[in-house]
């Protein structure tokens, strides 16, 4: 990194990421100031547009402030922040009115609240999730993309890639750290740009595609977790990786999710056989939380030998499921599953990451410069578990105060920024050693550090994370970067913080469970890492937690 790039000094505020946490904080920042959103795929993709349950909205006249906080709190197995569950339960009626004002489409109920209509999922102890059919976050997705695009002061870089943060350990001068930009891949050139920013927010969503089985789109390899944390930035949490219990089982098919508002309107688990289980695991049967429910589906399919489990909707009869679920069964239906008339094979698949880079309520990171909104954080919202329909929620209240707080803040010029240095690198031998270690890393995810873990497993897993590590590391400096390489680095490195976490873990807990460890510790807290630099080199992780 040599050469000087070319520098200015109005740079725009850089937002990574065009899912709902970006285009929240995009929308919000364009009414004063101009910004730059990147998207490493094509701005259609990543999970929002996948969200299918709905958005939480305190809304009710039979709920409250109180009772989300409890359900929040209740989910999240005791870590939950109350400030920050608070703060947004306290924002989300204003949430879910920010998105109806730009036109998005929810189902609507003449006597609900808003005119709008609510669902209810497990964990919530009332209707309180406002949704648009069974995809939600495609009708949300499509009206804020549409704005977004038509906005003078935004400028759109589909099939940009961000690697890495530019900050001041760049500029070799003795500076109180700060973020100053990002360098990125523009894919279709091949071509690593530097990209000077007056702030830049991360948005680049979670981390599934670290598990071979997952719902999340491929847009999620947690790149934004991994660059905040190679840039010394304290990531929380990370242990806890959220399994839906309801994907759906099916060669063709291996990442559709079957959402969880047809248990809340009344879906039932069941064995192949047709025997109900759930009876057996909580007293909430179907709408316990989703990590007793997703435990009690893996427990009940090695405890039968069987592949999957069944989720039963053909009571609720074919002109309900039509109405309120016509994604689902429209997308069963082409893979010839009538939902209407059988019951649809389910498997747990990792879905959500409860942590991330640890911020505040306004988004800003431990870096000065640098925000993050959206699942790639921890907040303290979702503690040890996510509610369901709470996380749409933290990227539109939480990505309207980070927008908030960059505008307070004001415009730093930008130094002169060195330029992205490929004078040491090659083209790419071999594809087949990323591809290789990509599949390799995703399965013992899956083998090792799943649903249940021991601790020889976990040390298992990091040792050959730490392999793999040094065989990616020393490609990424010999070879030219591309997509792949890029996100194979970022999952290896989130990899290395979920187990390195959970093995800091002395307990179960939430989404966290341990055999060698199986009881709750009766004071607990956030598992929060720490990097630490000598002399510019990655040295080693400290940690905190439980
Ligand atoms: P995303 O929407 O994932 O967007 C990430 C963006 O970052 C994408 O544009 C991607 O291209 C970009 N990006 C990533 N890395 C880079 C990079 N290096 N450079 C440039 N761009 C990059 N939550 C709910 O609250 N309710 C629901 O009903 C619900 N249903 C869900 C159903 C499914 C199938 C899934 C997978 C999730 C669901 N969730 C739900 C969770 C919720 O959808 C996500 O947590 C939320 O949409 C995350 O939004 P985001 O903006 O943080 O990230
Ligand atoms: C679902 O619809 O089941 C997913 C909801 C969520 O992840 O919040």
């Amino acid at each position: 990194m040599t050469r000087p790039a070319a520098a200015t000094s109005n740079a725009p505020v850089v937002i990574v990421g065009a899912g709902l946490a970006g285009l929240t904080v995009a929308l919000q920042l364009a009414e004063q100031i101009p910004v730059v959103v990147l998207a490493k795929r094509n701005l259609e993709e990543g999970a929002t547009a996948w969200a299918q349950g709905g958005i939480v909205g305190v809304l009710g006249d039979d709920d409250s402030i109180e009772s989300h906080v409890r359900d929040t709190q209740d989910a999240g197995a005791g870590l939950v922040d109350e400030h920050a569950a608070r703060f947004i339960a306290e924002h989300s009626a204003q949430a879910v009115e920010w998105l109806v004002a730009r036109g998005v489409p929810f189902s609507p109920d003449p006597d609900g609240p808003l005119g709008l209509h609510l669902t209810r999922e497990g964990g919530h102890a009332v209707r309180r999730i406002a949704h648009a059919a069974d995809a939600t976050g495609k009708a949300i997705h499509d009206v804020l993309l549409e704005t977004v695009r038509a906005h003078p002061n935004i400028e759109l870089r589909e099939r940009w890639m961000a690697l890495d943060l530019i900050t001041s350990r760049h500029l070799k001068r003795d500076e109180p750290p700060q973020c100053y930009g990002v360098y990125a891949l523009d894919i279709d050139r091949q071509r690593v740009e530097t990209l000077p920013a007056a702030a830049v927010v991360l948005a680049t969503g979670g981390a599934g595609k670290v598990y071979r089985y997952t719902t999340n789109p491929d847009t999620a390899t947690g790149d934004g977790i991994a660059m905040a944390w190679r840039a010394g930035c304290r990531v929380g949490n990370m242990e806890f990786i959220q399994f839906h219990p309801t994907c759906l089982y099916h060669p063709q098919e291996r990442s559709f999710l079957i959402t969880e508002a047809l248990r809340g309107e009344g879906a039932h688990l069941t064995l192949p056989n047709g025997t109900r289980f759930m009876a057996a695991h909580d007293v909430r049967l179907e709408l316990a939380p989703r990590d007793i429910v997703a435990r009690a589906i893996d427990f009940e399919m090695k405890k039968h030998g069987v592949d999957y489990v069944l989720l039963d909707a053909t009571h609720l009869g074919e002109l309900f499921l039509l109405d309120h679920f016509p994604t689902i069964h429209a997308r069963c239906l082409a893979l010839g599953i009538d939902i209407a008339r059988q019951p649809i094979p389910v498997v747990p698949a990792a879905h959500y990451t409860c942590g991330g880079v640890v911020t505040d309520l306004h988004g800003r990171s431990d870096l000065p410069g640098l925000y993050a909104v959206g699942e790639t954080t921890y907040t303290g919202l979702h503690g040890a578990n996510r509610l369901a329909s709470n996380s749409l929620l933290e990227c539109v209240v939480l990505g309207r105060t980070c927008a908030g707080d960059i505008l307070e803040r004001g415009a730093t010029p930008a130094p002169e920024l060195p330029a992205w240095d490929e004078s040491q690198v090659e083209d790419a031998d071999e594809q087949v050693v990323i591809a290789h270690n990509w599949d390799e890393l995703r399965l013992l995810m899956w083998n090792y550090v799943g649903i249940v873990r021991t601790t020889k497993r976990l040390e298992r897993a990091l040792h050959r994370i730490k392999l793999l590590k040094t065989e990616i590391d020393d490609y990424y400096a010999n070879f030219r970067v591309n997509r792949d390489l890029l996100e194979l680095r970022n999952l290896v490195d989130c990899a290395e913080l979920i187990v390195r976490s959970a093995l800091m873990r002395h307990e179960s807990r939430g989404l966290h469970y341990s055999r060698d460890f199986p009881q709750t510790l009766p004071v607990s807290f956030p598992t929060v890492l720490l990097r630490s630099h000598r002399n510019g080199k990655k040295a080693k992780t400290y940690g905190l937690s439980g």
